[in-house]
């Protein structure tokens, strides 16, 4: 790209949820990215291909904890952002070895935290107050609601239940610190249960969609009552763009879909689209394939979100309905099986074994 071409820097951009943002991004803005991505298990270029000829996204592939690497990226690219999606993103995985959370998003974060104020304190006065910093974390970090409780709002307190949500709930401490303490401008937002195309199929729904579609079974934690917020990743995209513009510097934003749903709900929704759309011999039911197994340790039960706030403040509503996007998702994964098959190597077999494989039925 040009020298001197204002730039974006996002971390974490070729995971589910970034490479949906920089897709989104560079479809709606003329603003370059520069996408700085460890390629962990979660991370696939390939959720990029549509990217290979666009000269205004350049792909590095580093940590957020090389703390040289990311010096040198904001010396040469000069961005008036940071966007920080990277981070370990599975509750699961957090469950069985809460070191990497660690490590990513409590101690990348600062070490991104610690170069951008770096970077940040040596720029012009208009281009310091023009500098942002969004992290992009969950609705996790506040905790677990009884049924009949109101939604979270971005005064409710942190009380983080997984290594997962305490990782994140660290990391936005950190960041909240150093708006406080040394001024960066920085804008977090918290963000409920996403779902759509790119995400790693040891999610809820790509999971399920993947056993659905292979006649595998459900696996259902518990009594399948948890409930979850769900968003389409696209109007998540939408409300970080505009968190990033016009999100006032210190602030907190909550992002929701307005969709509260049981995890049974879901999966008997996704397997009544695929009796629909994709009808298999010998299966006249998918929710047939529902098994109830061994709860996850320390299951929250509830997550709601107000997103108020962004709607009154920024003018932020999702676009899509639950139902609407879960059939595009469903679609989606259905037509990009050799995209599934592409991210389900050795290592994800080990995963399945290691997570479901102990398992009891319940
Ligand atoms: P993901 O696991 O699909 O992707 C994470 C990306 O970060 C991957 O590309 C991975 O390679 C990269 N990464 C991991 N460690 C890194 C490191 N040390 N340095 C550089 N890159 C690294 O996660 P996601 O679902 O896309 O979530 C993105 C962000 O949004 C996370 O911070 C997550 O906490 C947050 N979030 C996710 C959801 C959701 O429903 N998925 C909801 C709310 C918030
Ligand atoms: P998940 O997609 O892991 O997101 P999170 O834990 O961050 O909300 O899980 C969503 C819900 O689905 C959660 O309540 C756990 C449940 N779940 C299952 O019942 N079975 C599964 O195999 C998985 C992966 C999740």
């Amino acid at each position: 790209m040009p020298r001197g071409t204002r730039v974006i820097l996002v971390t974490g951009g070729a995971g589910f949820i970034g490479s949906n943002f920089v897709l989104d991004w560079l479809a709606a803005e003329r603003t370059p990215v520069v996408n700085l991505d460890k390629l962990t298990y979660a991370g696939n270029l390939e959720n990029l291909a549509g990217l290979k000829n666009d000269a205004r996204h350049t792909f590095v592939k580093g940590d957020i904890n090389d703390r040289a690497l990311v010096a040198k990226l904001l010396r040469e690219h000069r961005p008036q952002a940071v966007v920080n999606f990277a981070a370990e993103s599975h509750v699961d995985r957090s469950i069985h070895g809460p070191a990497d959370f660690v490590q990513t998003n409590i101690m990348g974060t600062f070490s991104l935290l610690e170069e951008a104020r770096a970077y940040w304190s040596n720029l012009k006065e208009a281009e310091k107050s023009d500098f942002r910093f969004l992290h992009a974390s969950t609705d996790e970090v506040y905790g677990s609601l009884g049924a009949n409780d109101p939604a979270f709002t971005e005064t409710t307190p942190y009380a983080p239940n997984s290594p997962y949500a305490a990782s994140k709930a660290a990391s936005d401490h950190l960041v909240r610190s150093y708006h406080h303490t040394y001024g960066l401008p920085v804008v977090t937002t918290n963000c409920s249960n996403n779902y759509g195309p790119y995400q790693f199929p040891e999610k809820l729904i790509p999971l399920m969609v993947v056993n659905a579609a292979k006649r595998k079974p459900l696996p259902v934690y518990g009594d399948g009552k948890n409930v979850r917020d769900w968003l389409y990743v696209g109007d998540h995209c939408e409300a970080v763009r505009l968190a990033l513009k016009r999100g006032r510097p210190g602030e907190t934003y909550n992002i929701g879909g307005n969709a509260e749903k049981t995890n049974l709900e879901v999966v008997n929704a996704l397997c009544a689209i695929l009796d629909e759309i994709r009808p298999q011999p010998h299966i006249t039911h998918h929710s047939s394939l529902i098994t109830h197994v061994q709860d996850r340790p320390g299951h929250d039960r509830r997550y709601a979100m107000d997103a108020g706030k962004l709607r009154s403040e920024l003018g932020w509503m999702p676009r899509e309905q639950f139902d609407t996007g879960l059939k595009k998702t469903v679609q989606w994964y259905l037509d990009h099986m050799a995209w599934v098959d592409g991210v389900v190597s050795g290592a994800y077999r080990s995963w399945i074994d290691l997570n479901y494989g102990r398992r009891e039925r319940a």
